[in-house]
């Protein structure tokens, strides 16, 4: 396992490795089953609710000669019957990998640093990598590039679009990011994400005018407004998020062939219409879809073995 990484923030990969993982995904989407996970067991740990996630890494780890285990938050009941340091280093002795849902950031560090194993980051607070590569291959697949496109994410600057603005950078991908005040992705992460657009021609916006960042866009992207643990704050979003539904108006703005994303579950009717969600231009399923393929990659990048993929 010398050669292990642990895949926790869009930034522990380079640009070059993140186009290889895309790479890797497509050719495995053709492919998809091997035997590069034999002998390998992945933990597959859970937090918080879950369908793609829970689904498509477990068959990408059996579909690659592995065994998945899931554990729901009510079996091991992380940091609460016992301290994630004392789970990391017991899985650490009996499992090869793990994936984790989690509420805090500092949860997957404080795991990743007991652990011995590799661990991937399968939604925090403040990522979602493994959604953002299943975004950016829906992209390639469906305009044949990412660089120069201009993806327009509308909604909360939190976890899902702070891997996309991201993963956007580093692949040459214009990101418009339209929220009300006050939601805006981490200022950090705005000028983190502008530092390596510099250096790949992408573009980074972020603005409070849904309709001006929907106008000319390739790609409408949104999410739940109110996020996984944050039910509490459900009024005071609601409010805060009026107008700034993807709805039939916005596809108007876009670019005639412009593509409609979502990571899904999705709250019809909220942050997203029935009509365009079911539109011609929604690849939504395609998307969900890719999670399984792109999650292949992400778990033999995690495991060193990334290169055993023919391209
Ligand atoms: N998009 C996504 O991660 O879906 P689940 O919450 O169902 O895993
Ligand atoms: N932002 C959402 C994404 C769900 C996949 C959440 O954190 O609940």
């Amino acid at each position: 396992m010398a050669d292990h990484k642990n895949l926790l923030r869009m930034t522990d990969l380079s640009k070059e490795t993140l186009e290889k993982i895309l790479k890797v995904s497509a050719a495995l989407k053709k492919e998809p089953e091997n035997d590069l996970m034999k002998g390998e067991t992945l933990a597959l740990i859970f937090e918080k609710p879950s369908l793609r996630t829970r689904v498509s890494f477990q068959l990408a780890a059996e579909e690659m000669g592995g065994r998945a285990l899931v554990l729901r938050p009510d079996e091991i009941k992380m940091g609460v019957r016992e301290a994630v340091k004392d789970i990391a280093r017991y899985l650490s002795r009996n499992v090869t990998i793990a994936a984790m849902r989690v509420f805090s950031h500092g949860t997957l560090d404080e795991f990743a640093r007991y652990a011995s194993i590799p661990v991937v980051n399968a939604l925090c607070d403040e990522e979602h990598p493994c959604q953002a590569f299943a975004d950016l291959l829906t992209i390639q697949e469906c305009f044949g590039r990412t660089k120069g496109v201009n993806i327009t994410y509308l909604g909360d600057g939190n976890n899902v679009c702070v891997s996309l603005m991201l993963g956007a950078a580093m692949t040459g991908a214009n990101m418009t990011v339209g929220c009300p005040k006050g939601y805006e992705p981490p200022k950090e992460i705005i000028e983190e994400a502008k530092t390596i657009a510099s250096s790949t021609g992408a573009v980074i916006n972020v603005v409070n005018d849904p309709k001006a960042a929907a106008k000319g866009a390739d790609v409408l992207y949104t999410d739940v407004w109110v996020s996984m643990g944050q039910e509490e704050e459900k009024a005071t979003k609601m409010k805060a998020f009026a107008g700034f539904c993807l709805d039939d108006e916005c596809l108007k703005l876009a670019n005639p062939e412009a593509i409609v994303l979502h990571c899904l579950p999705a709250h019809r009717g909220e942050e997203i219409t029935d009509s365009v969600i079911e539109s011609k231009n929604s690849r939504v399923f395609q998307e969900a879809e890719n999670r399984r393929h792109v999650e292949k990659a992400a778990l033999l990048y995690a495991l060193g073995k990334l290169d055993q993929v023919k391209i």
